[in-house]
């Protein structure tokens, strides 16, 4: 059982949080976001699916098959906001077998940027204090993801480091993981394998190439996940990690879905290698909190 931090009366990093950071690689802090704060942002979310033109954008997520890898939607989503499909949600014709609301996987990747209820959101002071107190000198917003695991048909997410897909030199990647519902072991929880973050570099980095993506692997040994624990989140509660700690979460087959949030920092002061697969045009930079 990992240690769990009060965040309610959260007012900077504490050295009992940045040891726990440091031992297991996550750092977990109940009632860090006031649920009020989850509910508006679910509202938030909600309505933009309303105005959401469903026959104009159509693209699968899935960390199972790399469909979506090749795709221009998906790699040209580093500066705006774009909707992903769950696998399960298209019938064999290819028909979208559900309701909008039921059928989207996540909204990505700039919505920090693009729009200023995530922006305010984004751009909390805990989360300020946090990167300066996880060690981020200059601190800039560089992805964000609002994640449905839909009820039934929210699907796995395998093991995997977000420093594969956010990488700076050296490492800076830090994730800040928000349930904005309850999230169990029934709905897809995140799990993670503590202390298995001390290396220098991720297992496998995804690199733009072209058009398209490839995964180009350093290290073929596989993840300790025999030593993985669950993250158990109620609303509210926020999960901060390091680029290398490896996580993973189950297919919900629940009947509730767990909405939750994602932000990824990185620190401006390393260098953001240009085949990473998340860039920006030159007139919108990441920027700071
Ligand atoms: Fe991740």
């Amino acid at each position: 059982m990992l240690p769990r931090f009060d965040g309610r009366n959260f007012t900077g990093v504490t050295v009992e949080m940045r040891n726990a950071f440091d031992r297991d690689g996550v750092l977990v802090l109940d009632g860090l976001v006031p649920t009020q704060m989850c509910d508006d942002l679910r509202t938030h979310m909600n309505g933009m699916i309303q105005s959401f033109d469903a026959d104009e954008h159509a693209s699968v997520f899935s960390t199972t098959h790399q469909t979506h890898a090749q795709d221009a939607y998906f790699l040209s989503s580093g500066h705006t906001t774009r909707f992903f499909y769950e696998e399960e949600a298209f019938d064999n014709n290819g028909t979208l077998n559900k309701p909008l609301e039921s059928a989207i996987n996540k909204v990505g990747h700039a919505m920090h940027d693009t729009d200023p209820v995530f922006s305010r959101f984004s751009r909390q002071l805990a989360f300020s204090e946090l990167a300066q107190g996880l060690g981020i000198q200059s601190p800039r917003l560089a992805q964000s993801m609002y994640i449905f695991k839909q009820p039934h048909i929210g699907g796995e997410v395998v093991c995997h480091q977000d420093a594969t897909f956010i990488r700076t030199r050296p490492n800076s990647c830090l994730g800040f993981w928000v349930a904005l519902e309850d999230a169990t072991e029934e709905n897809g929880c995140l799990w993670g394998i503590p202390g298995a973050h001390k290396s220098d570099m991720p297992k496998s980095l995804f690199i733009r190439e072209g058009d398209g993506t490839r995964t180009h692997v350093l290290d073929e040994t596989p993840y300790a996940e025999e030593k993985r624990v669950s993250l158990p989140a109620p609303k509210g509660t926020v999960l901060v990690f390091g680029g290398l700690f490896p996580h993973m979460s189950s297919a919900n087959r629940s009947d509730k879905s767990r909405h939750a949030f994602t932000l990824h920092v990185i620190d401006g002061d390393a260098d953001y290698p240009a085949d990473n697969w998340l860039q920006r045009p030159e007139d919108m930079p990441f920027k700071g909190f």
